[in-house]
């Protein structure tokens, strides 16, 4: 029988606290901004499901293309007992690295960590169906907060999938690193998925879909704003927009008002104007070179062992490894 619990450091009520605290901070700065992590109520990460299959949305099959290759060589090589997923959503490409850890007999535990309990619940049972002797051990919390409370024992292997890193920004990113080298010890593994820098032209295509998935993705916040804080966005007043930004190498999506609009938040009781033409900006997704990585990794404690890309060079995996720091 396997043995399942499940830890909440995040309640409904801290997000609601959360949404509140970004949505002021951000509809009132200048330029506008949200924290992508909105998107995903159950209609965005539906709708992030079916970018994953969209014909221009190349990172979940180059990804799935380098574990499936991988697997094997990350499950040798880390001999981890358990299975640490942050960001874990649907668990689809865990699959392959709890498959790969079992065929090698050294895994224990499976500990997901997402911040949306629904979601959580939902994939610690189709895995603990599917590996009956695992220990399932899930997490609610914010992977930039929450990572004090991860288990402790055994030899552990964090995989933070899909290039999600890309969506904090380089402090953030330093800051991230930095918490998860503290989290664990010497010798434990980091497994971290980046997309890379490639023509902008197979970027931009790639978050500015012609079905118009991903533009509906980026508008998605929008209705979270309006259901969760009683706001009145006038959703198809705003046009999607995806720009590759050559400087700081990252993709952002925006969301621009197509007439000047004052929209009323009433959870805040507050009034944001729109000029005609002004921009929300709703997500960066940094690109990654190989040298960018392993100098972000070593910066924070961590020490490059493999780089493995897909065949055609699109997307990167990075198996790192935690070293002591200090002194
Ligand atoms: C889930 C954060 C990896 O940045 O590519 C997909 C989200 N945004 N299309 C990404 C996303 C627009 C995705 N991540």
């Amino acid at each position: 029988m396997t043995k399942l619990d499940l830890d909440i450091y995040l309640d409904d009520r801290d997000l609601d606290l959360a949404l509140r605290a970004d949505a002021r901070e951000g509809l009132t700065a200048s330029p506008k901004s949200l924290p992508p992590k909105w998107f995903y109520d159950a209609r965005g990460s539906a709708l992030f499901e079916d970018i994953t299959r969209l014909p221009e949305y190349y990172p979940t099959r180059a990804e799935r293309e380098v574990l499936v290759a991988r697997a094997d060589d990350i499950a040798r090589t880390t001999k981890a007992k358990t299975l640490i997923e942050l960001g874990s959503g649907s668990s689809e490409k865990t699959r392959l690295l709890l498959d790969a850890l079992r065929a090698n007999d050294t895994l224990g535990a499976f500990v997901p960590l997402d911040v949306s309990v629904a979601a959580l619940r939902a994939a610690m049972e189709r895995i603990a169906a599917d590996y009956p002797a695992l220990e399932v051990h899930g997490i609610a919390g914010d992977f930039t907060r929450h990572l004090g409370h991860l288990p402790s024992g055994g030899t552990r292997l964090v995989a933070f999938l899909g290039g999600t890193i890309g969506n904090l920004l380089p402090g953030e990113r330093a800051a991230f690193l930095t918490s998860l080298r503290a989290a664990v010890e010497p010798g434990d593994w980091l497994l971290l998925g980046t997309d890379l820098v490639k023509d902008p032209g197979v970027l931009v295509a790639a978050y500015d879909d012609s079905a118009g998935v991903t533009a509906e993705f980026n508008r998605n916040v929008l209705h979270v704003l309006n259901r969760e804080l009683g706001a009145d966005f006038e959703i198809e007043a705003y046009r999607h927009v995806a720009l590759w930004d050559a400087q700081q190498e990252w993709i952002e999506m925006r969301l621009r008002a197509e007439k000047p609009m004052t929209v009323r938040l009433l959870a805040l009781g507050l009034a944001v104007d729109f000029a005609a033409g002004e921009e929300l900006r709703t997500e960066v997704s940094a690109k990654f070179r190989r040298e960018g990585v392993d100098r972000e990794l070593s910066a924070a404690g961590f020490a490059l062992r493999r780089w493995w890309t897909d065949p055609a060079g699109r997307f990167a995996e990075s198996l790192a490894q935690a070293v002591p720091v200090g002194f």
